[in-house]
């Protein structure tokens, strides 16, 4: 059974309390939380104040993925805003070993993502050093966007290097989660599923996050 972790980039941030409470009430297992820059991606999202409030009433470990240039400036910030794991791009962080190293230091599991233009090869040295490898499936930047199929080479590509290295790292799948690729992902590996707009814009979000926890 893979774990559901719904992306609040597409909330309603106007009652985020409540959007909040209903993933506290689903059977979710962390909360995605996306954070972007306008530098590293083209789109700006929130920051620590909001991060702040989502803590305030999660009941569920937070998911933090950084899509900021130079993540290293900031991880003690993130870890007061109420980070539980804290996810770099390996695009964005020179010296990937030390930032991973500064993450678990601050008491949280270390995470790094990849684009899909990024090869699973460039993962092989680093592989033992993280707790999760965040798969994009989408170009960072945007809720919505449709699931890019090349995924599925990479996931196999991943679950090969994670299984032969004993590495723990769980494999996580973000842009464009939903009911047509869901049982293929978990099939071929995936052990965390990110779902924003499939489960924001559903009628029923609480019953869509069962039926992705039933596959
Ligand atoms: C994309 C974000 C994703 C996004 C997923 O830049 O990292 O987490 O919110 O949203 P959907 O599921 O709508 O593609
Ligand atoms: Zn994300």
């Amino acid at each position: 059974m893979a774990l559901i972790a719904p992306s609040i980039l597409s909330a309603d941030f106007s009652k985020l309390r409540e959007e909040v409470e209903m993933i506290n009430s689903s059977q979710a297992d962390w909360f995605h939380v996306d954070v972007m820059d306008g530098v590293f991606v083209p789109n700006i999202s929130f920051g620590f104040p909001v991060i702040k409030q989502v803590k305030k009433y999660a009941t569920k470990p937070l998911d933090v993925h950084l899509m900021i240039v130079q993540p290293e400036r900031y991880v003690q910030e993130f870890k007061d805003a109420g980070a539980d794991i804290l996810t770099v791009h390996i695009e964005a962080s020179t010296h990937l070993h030390r930032t991973l190293q500064m993450i678990k230091a601050a008491g949280m599991q270390a995470g790094v993502a990849v684009n899909p233009h990024t090869a699973i090869n460039q993962l092989e040295d680093i592989i033992t050093d993280v707790d999760l490898v965040c798969l994009m499936s989408v170009n960072p930047g945007f809720g919505g966007q449709k699931f890019i199929p090349g995924t599925f080479q990479k996931l196999e590509k991943l679950r090969k290097l994670i299984d032969s290295t004993g590495s723990k790292a769980r494999i996580e799948i973000d842009g464009g989660v939903g009911s047509t690729n869901a049982a293929q992902l978990i099939n071929a590996g995936a052990d965390v599923l990110v779902a924003g707009n499939f489960v924001f814009s559903s009628g029923d979000p609480v019953g869509t996050i069962a039926s992705l926890k039933k596959i």
